[in-house]
């Protein structure tokens, strides 16, 4: 049975790092309001020159870096990404050319903040398919320029990045002692829409549009859609909590994050956390974590990964995988 393994992991994020105080001069915030409600400390912010695809490009060298890989063993790229350079072509398709690939396919996914995740999945099925045999899966974001800065409610919330792992089809045993993906669930309901969403669009108001959010009302039903997915996951696999060695969720709130763990009785131990130092990144925060908690050597070969994410639609999903 093929599985989609990790050969390598990379990240990239703006030069330009804002702690919360520098905020307190833009809108009537604080430092102590931003970290007791989201666990946030700092974010970085995209510069001149810096967009979706520099970050996104920069993340994938140093993924293919990390594999021993060059960008001509690639054969799919798949960016997840609601902050894409141009309506089109794809941000995929200019990292490609950035990375001078003139072989393969690549194409944007379109999840917001569960974009890496649907990511992921995407990529797992292609592999698995037989269409591609190595595949370079990125999440890079831009969120500081959809931001309404005079919107203390959401200005304060998100950062900018991009993280991105290549992937590899292997041959496994087709148990869960593989390496790879082993599980992934997806959902989406777009009823939620007006919670969180962009007020502008190519087809509606033909501008870019600024991010909207009813901060409190995404936030209750975030944990339910999490466990949601996560149980999903270990159902499928016959696994639980116990198995887990990381959980490595989406980065949007502290309280979410340890709620989620706590609801599903994940110790905090075992739970991967940047938001303090990123933000909500939104479809980058995911690899942007991978790569600390991997870098750092807390995630090692072998260790069993469930991944997570909950977002604007509304989307959630889980991918479980042995890294
Ligand atoms: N600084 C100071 N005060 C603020 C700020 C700020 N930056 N923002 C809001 N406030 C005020 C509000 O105006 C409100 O004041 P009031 O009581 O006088 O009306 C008070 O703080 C409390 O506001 P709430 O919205 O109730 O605060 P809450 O505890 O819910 O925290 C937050 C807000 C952080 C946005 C939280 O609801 C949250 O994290 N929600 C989920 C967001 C999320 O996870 N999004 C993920 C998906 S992102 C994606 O898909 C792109």
């Amino acid at each position: 049975m093929i599985r989609s393994v990790v050969r390598g992991f990379g990240s990239a994020l703006p030069k330009r790092v804002v702690p919360n105080k520098e905020l307190e001069s833009l809108v009537e915030t604080s430092d102590e309001w931003i970290v007791q409600r989201t666990g946030i400390r700092q974010r970085y912010i995209a510069g001149e020159g810096e967009t979706t695809a520099s970050l996104g490009e920069a993340a994938a060298r140093a993924a293919l870096d990390r594999a021993g890989l060059t960008p001509d063993d690639i054969d799919l790229v798949i960016v997840a990404t609601s902050t894409p350079d141009n309506t089109f072509p794809a941000t995929a398709v200019n990292i490609q050319n950035r990375l001078g690939m003139t072989k393969g396919y690549a194409f944007d996914v379109q999840a917001v903040c569960t974009g890496f995740v649907y990511a992921m999945a995407t990529a797992d099925a292609h592999l698995r398919a037989g269409l591609a045999k190595r595949a370079l899966v990125i999440g890079a974001e831009t969120f500081s320029r959809i931001l309404d800065w005079n919107d203390r409610t959401t200005c304060v919330l998100f950062g900018d990045g991009a993280g991105a792992l290549v992937l590899e089809a292997q041959e496994g045993e087709g148990t869960i002692s593989d390496r790879g993906v082993l599980t992934a669930h997806l959902r989406s309901d777009g009823s939620h829409k007006d919670k969180l969403y962009v007020d502008g669009g190519p087809s509606s108001t033909g501008t870019v549009g600024h991010l909207r959010m009813e901060g409190r009302e995404v936030f209750k039903h975030a944990v339910g859609m999490i466990t949601d997915v996560i149980e999903a996951a270990f159902e499928a696999t016959g696994t639980t909590a116990d198995d887990l060695n990381w959980l490595v969720p989406h980065q949007a709130n502290r309280r979410i994050i340890d709620g989620s763990a706590k609801k599903l009785g994940i110790p905090l131990e075992k739970v991967v956390v940047t938001v303090d130092l990123h933000g909500n990144t939104s479809a980058a925060s995911i690899p942007l974590a991978l790569a600390v908690a991997a870098g750092d050597g807390r995630i090692k070969n072998g260790d069993l990964v469930m991944l997570e994410a909950m977002g604007g639609g509304f989307t959630w999903g889980a991918v479980m995988l042995r890294w």
